[in-house]
């Protein structure tokens, strides 16, 4: 390419690198994979350093990667806080050995240690005789945010080391770098809280752990679990380790947590590439995201030597995973009908191998989105897939747009029954307001079947649809109705298996009764609001008599919920409903002594509660724990499972912190006694 050409194309990358880096981070909206966007800026990089002249102030090479916010107090790192240089393949891997080699000595033999490559957010940790004394995020590299007091809420991170009496000496000062991140299941939890205080849902790990640690407030930071696995020393007063595989087991055994499920030692490239290389397949099976892998020279002497370009030490270099993520055309957008009559759109795809999957169909979440994504039919999307979640249209490729393609109407009419679609004034969802719709139908009676609901074994969705399609049964309560010889003809349905599947139906019929509110799959009614609703009511007459302030007057119970509860008793279908329950024997009741004990989700765990709770009172609080099989005791201590603090806790919040004691709020105790 000659020289004029070099410069334009310089400048279309930088202008392309401009936009897809405001996209990523202002607009959270990517159109291009991380592996696409380091392959452009990895060209004008190539550009630029055979024709330095070509570089421009504003390039993106030209910036340094900060972080940093206007609001904390700033902290200068001993040492560089440095970054990583990326590989996509088994090749970039080998000349990236290549490389090194011709600064080594020939022949020289290397050691590698291999390590996660964690989806969160470096922090340094500085301990001085032992203690925490600050935290701080990467920054700028040099110098970083002061997040010591969110830091100090992070269950994984000591306050002192060694954690154990028999743990390694310390130096007078250690300064240890790792990523803070939130654990899947965590994370998840988290949403889980959101949306039952009928919040806006996180959308993203990374950012909600980035934004959880810097908080000026640490109590915010407290309340989102966050947890940090180690990987480095950056500097020390004394005796550390040599090697990199040493420092990783002297930090576990100092007590911080490292990633001791991924780590490998290996003396030679092939085996290493091959781990590297394998490794992909396991990447969801961790508690925590990764995106790669990081092959380490394991000798730190000889990593040192090696230098540094840029903000990349030679070193080490990040193996990134496979893309989970392509492009290919939508095709259509259909709509499938929920449980509670939410429409659902699912984008029809031209089939695209994603990660080994040939993939044909994605979720588009919700009308809202696609708006506002304005992602329209015939248009080139991104979709991505990750692991065991379902593929999602990520959004359109916009260059890519040739004009012919045509705007997502939302449907006015259910696509099954036919009825009118309506939406609530503060919700996304659109909904087929018809109860009797077929489709609904189905998916109620699959969910009052399913386990953890009224859990009749042997009825899965093939066999529910199987019965509804026959006529057999029209409704959930039909089941109960079901004979033997109903059954006997059906092909799949030998002698064992009518006989094992009227014994589960009968059993059904003494579920406690708050089981079977929630099987009713009511909007908003889990298991958790069944529960306080029957401890409330005792029976489901009493609750079906229930007007919609008495409803809300129930600790737990919102207004949306009380609304939808009055809503679907007042429906003539699910009364008929309820008249079938009773007919067929089905227990409508609950004395008290029969509450008692619900679950033993807490037996052998201790809490103590601590401040005011949003909606429950200590005794409901007591009760609920009680009668899940746990202990409430008065205060703190090692022995403590967990402390659940609300508004204006006591000096029981402050002992917890101290012990590491994990802590909940409400919304987490309820999360703990519905959980499965
Ligand atoms: S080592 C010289 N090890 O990845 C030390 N970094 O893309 C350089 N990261 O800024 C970093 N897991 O935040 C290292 N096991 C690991 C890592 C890791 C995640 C992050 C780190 C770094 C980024 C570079």
């Amino acid at each position: 390419m000659s020289v004029e050409n070099l410069a334009d194309r310089a400048a279309e990358l930088r202008s392309a690198i401009h936009e897809h880096i405001y996209r990523y981070n202002v607009l959270s909206d990517p159109i291009i994979t991380d592996a696409e966007y380091d392959a452009l800026l990895n060209e004008l990089r190539e550009i630029e350093t055979e024709h330095p002249d070509l570089i421009t102030p504003d390039s993106p090479t030209q910036r340094v990667g900060s972080d940093l916010s206007e609001d904390l107090p700033k902290v200068t790192h001993p040492r560089s806080i440095l970054s990583l240089s990326n590989a996509y393949s088994e090749d970039d891997i080998r000349a990236w050995r290549q490389r090194i080699g011709r600064l080594l000595p020939e022949d020289v033999q290397l050691e590698y240690v291999v390590e996660p490559k964690f989806d969160g957010l470096t922090v340094v940790v500085t301990y001085e005789n032992g203690i925490l004394v600050n935290a701080a995020t990467r920054g700028n590299g040099e110098v970083g945010d002061d997040v010591t007091p969110n830091v100090r809420t992070v269950r994984t991170v000591p306050l002192k080391i060694p954690v154990s009496a028999d743990g390694p000496e310390v130096p007078s000062r250690l300064v240890v770098r790792g990523e803070v991140l939130f654990l899947k299941q965590d994370f998840q939890a988290l949403n889980e809280r959101m949306r039952e205080a009928g919040l806006t849902l996180f959308a993203n790990a990374r950012n909600t752990a980035s934004g959880a640690l810097k908080q000026k407030d640490a109590r915010i930071t407290s309340a989102r679990p966050l947890t940090m696995y180690c990987y480095s020393i950056v500097d020390a007063n004394g005796d550390v380790p040599d090697s990199q595989w040493k420092t990783l087991h002297y930090l576990r055994d100092l007590g911080f947590l490292t990633a001791d499920e991924v780590i490998r030692c290996f003396d030679n490239l092939d085996d290493t590439i091959a781990y590297v290389m394998g490794y992909a397949e396991h990447r969801h099976d961790l508690f925590y995201e990764i995106d790669g892998l990081v092959i380490k020279v394991n000798h730190l002497a000889t990593a040192a030597e090696l230098g540094v370009v840029g903000k990349d030490p030679r070193g080490a270099v990040a193996y990134k995973f496979p893309a989970e993520e392509a492009t290919t055309r939508l095709r259509d957008v259909v709509w499938n009908v929920g449980r509670t009559g939410v429409l659902t759109p699912n984008a029809v795809l031209d089939p695209v191998p994603i990660g080994g999957v040939i993939v044909k169909q994605a979720s588009l979440h919700n009308y809202d989105l696609i708006a506002s994504k304005d992602i329209r039919i015939g248009d080139n999307v991104v979709v991505k897939r990750s692991g065991d979640v379902i593929p999602y249209v990520v959004g359109p490729v916009l260059p890519a747009r040739m004009g012919e393609e045509r705007p997502v109407e939302p449907p006015l009419i259910c696509p099954v029954c036919g009825s009118p679609v309506e939406r609530d004034e503060d919700e996304v969802a659109l909904y087929c307001t018809n109860p009797a719709c077929s489709e609904r139908i189905a998916r109620n009676v699959e969910y009052f079947v399913s386990r953890g609901a009224m859990d009749i074994d042997g009825l899965g969705e093939r066999s529910v649809r199987l019965l509804l399609d026959l006529g057999l049964i029209h409704d959930e309560a039909d089941i109960f109705y079901v004979k033997p010889d109903d059954l006997m003809p059906l092909e799949g349905f030998g002698e064992k298996r009518v006989e094992n599947l009227i014994s589960s139906i009968e059993r059904a019929k003494d579920r406690p009764l708050a089981r079977l509110v929630a099987a009713l799959g009511i909007r908003g009614v889990g298991f958790t609001t069944a529960e306080v609703l029957v401890e409330h009511y005792h029976s489901l007459d009493a609750l079906a008599a229930a007007d919609t302030d008495a409803l809300e007057a129930v600790g737990g119970v919102g207004p949306h919920t009380a609304q939808s509860l009055a809503e679907w008793f007042d429906e003539p279908r699910n009364l008929a409903l309820i008249e079938k329950l009773h007919g067929a024997g089905v227990r409508l009741e609950e004395t008290p002594e029969e509450g008692a004990i619900v679950s033993d989700k807490l037996v052998g765990l201790t809490f103590v509660l601590t401040g005011t709770l949003p909606t429950l009172t200590r005794d409901d609080a007591s009760d609920l724990i009680q009668k899940h099989g746990g202990k409430v005791t008065g205060s703190v201590s090692k022995k403590t499972s967990y402390v659940v603090a609300g508004e204006a806790p006591g000096s029981k919040l402050d002992k917890a912190q101290k012990l590491g004691v994990p802590i909940l709020d409400e919304a987490g105790l309820i999360e703990l006694v519905s959980g499965e």
